[in-house]
């Protein structure tokens, strides 16, 4: 059964949590949906995790439809949202509308995702009266890494705990109908999910959230260049892969790869023929 808005809003009455991991690419995301994830993000992370950049900022248009178009041929169930990259809606509401449609039309993606809180509320407003349905995303914003100075937890004093509350009240207040709260502490993180209607995402923000979301490169112990303190390796598959790698150097040097069985056949006077 497909992931909806509506199944997603039921999770959270329910008490049911949702579970959410990121994924670039077909292969990835057929094995996701065939373990029975309920949402894949498109996240603006691969900037990251795949084309290697440092953040989240180079990443563009083309690029996010051309990843999310990949993962929506790889899935059957789980709800796919693509995440707006830096610039394709902050300038204008129209930006957003557009860049937002370009989504839903050019990859087959179920909803979109974009960043912050009451500033982007007109946009969030204008992409659901469009029809597409939005997740919001407060706290650890990465788009905002040079206004919040690197990478850190966000919400820790009273005014910014504060103004996360009133973000989150504002995006479900212009249509949001769900949002990722990454990097802030459990207790404020349960607070807002216990203030608002629609299903908190977590990243880095305590078991007290609706659901979970992690990086799948992170979760499977893939990105070695940093581990955040949020991140569990659920499986060590970096590991496996180097050894695979190594396998397979190792036996075309020694000459035991290709082997008989990986060979094709063809009669032998034909060949002699050829001498
Ligand atoms: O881009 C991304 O992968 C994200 C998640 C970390 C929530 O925004």
């Amino acid at each position: 059964m497909k992931t909806t808005v509506a199944t997603v809003r039921q999770q959270k009455k329910d008490g049911d949590k949702i579970t959410m991991l990121t994924a670039y690419d077909y292969s990835t995301a057929k094995l996701m949906d065939e373990a029975g994830i309920d949402m894949i993000l498109v996240g603006d992370s691969l900037g990251m995790v795949m084309l290697g950049y440092e953040d989240t900022l180079s990443v563009t248009m083309e690029d996010m439809l051309h990843h999310t178009r990949a993962v929506c041929r790889g899935t059957k169930n789980a709800m796919v949202v693509g995440d707006m990259p830096f610039m394709s809606y902050q300038a204008s509401v129209y930006d957003a509308v557009v860049n937002a449609g370009r989504f839903i039309k050019e990859t087959g993606c179920n909803a979109v995702k974009l960043e912050g809180g009451a500033a982007v509320c007109p946009q969030i407003k204008a992409i659901t009266e469009a029809g597409i349905p939005v997740m919001a995303h407060l706290g650890l914003t990465p788009q905002s890494v040079n206004a919040f100075g690197g990478f850190k937890v966000q919400g820790k004093s009273e005014e910014a705990a504060r103004k996360l509350v009133d973000d989150a009240k504002a995006i479900q207040e212009a249509g949001a109908f769900a949002v990722v709260l990454e990097c802030i502490p459990s207790k404020l993180a349960k607070l807002i999910s216990e203030t608002i209607q629609i299903p908190t995402i977590g990243i880095g923000a305590g078991a007290g959230c609706d659901g979970q979301v992690l990086v799948y490169q992170d979760m499977l112990a893939l990105f070695s260049d940093f581990k955040p303190k949020f991140v569990k390796h659920f499986a060590d598959v970096g590991s496996a892969m180097k050894e695979g790698f190594e396998g397979y150097i190792r036996e075309v040097k020694e000459g035991t790869f290709p082997a008989e069985e990986h060979s094709f056949k063809i009669a032998d006077d034909i060949i002699e023929k050829l001498y």
